[in-house]
């Protein structure tokens, strides 16, 4: 557990999700789990209701998930392709009738806050990456021009014991760590009541 060090209480599914490394090569993603990650996803609120995100999901063991690890950054690469799935999430940011959409990569972001969210609840780790190289992927599957692919999530489950080469094994044990709250705050801080944090 690395759990936030909050100012006041925040619910569990946010201060107790974090960003690990170490997967568990032995774990596939039920049928049922993978539902609920996109469905979870699928309810966010996007601009218009425009619901741009899109998802290329390649779990272990399937052609895709080899293509995908092939375009991580050698950083990722060397712990991601442990995870029982990458998801590449891609932002949809033109519309049909080829006119642009502003808050595309916001609604997609907003989506997979959605969909980690419900991997905590459901008792996964995510860690998204945007070290991955989005031409290739773009090539490679074949993405329509109006797709923006944006981040690469692996899902599973968490091995606390996953043998990680340095630095990696060092982040996965260091504590969580955010700026300061006031830091967040354009108006003067005297204006806001906050707890120190
Ligand atoms: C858009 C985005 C891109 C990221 N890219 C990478 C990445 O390429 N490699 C990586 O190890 N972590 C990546 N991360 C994970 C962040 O480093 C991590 O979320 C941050 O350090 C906070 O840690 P926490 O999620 O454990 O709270 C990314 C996160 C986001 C949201």
């Amino acid at each position: 557990m690395k759990t936030a060090e909050t100012s006041v209480p925040v619910h569990p599914l946010l201060a107790d999700r974090w960003s690990p490394r170490g997967f568990d090569r032995a774990h596939s993603l039920a049928p049922d789990q993978l539902a609920a990650l996109l469905e979870a996803a699928r309810w966010a609120p996007s601009a218009n209701n425009s619901q741009p995100w899109r998802f290329l999901v390649a779990q272990r063991g399937a052609p895709e998930f080899d293509r995908l690890t092939a375009a991580l950054a050698p950083g990722n690469r060397a712990w991601a392709d442990a995870a029982s799935a990458l998801l590449l999430v891609a932002a949809e940011t033109v519309d049909e009738t080829g006119r642009p959409r502003p808050w595309a990569l916001y609604d997609t972001g907003q989506a997979v806050a959605h969909l980690i969210t419900q991997a905590q609840a459901d008792g996964l780790a995510t860690h998204q990456m945007g070290g991955f190289d989005a031409a290739a992927v773009r090539d490679d599957f074949g993405l329509a021009e109006a797709l923006s692919p944006v981040v690469v999530i692996a899902v599973g489950r968490l091995d606390g014991d996953a043998a990680l080469p340095e630095p990696l094994a060092a982040r996965e044990r260091a504590p969580r760590t955010r700026a300061p709250l006031r830091s967040l705050l354009l108006t003067p801080a005297q204006n806001t009541e906050l707890p120190a944090a």
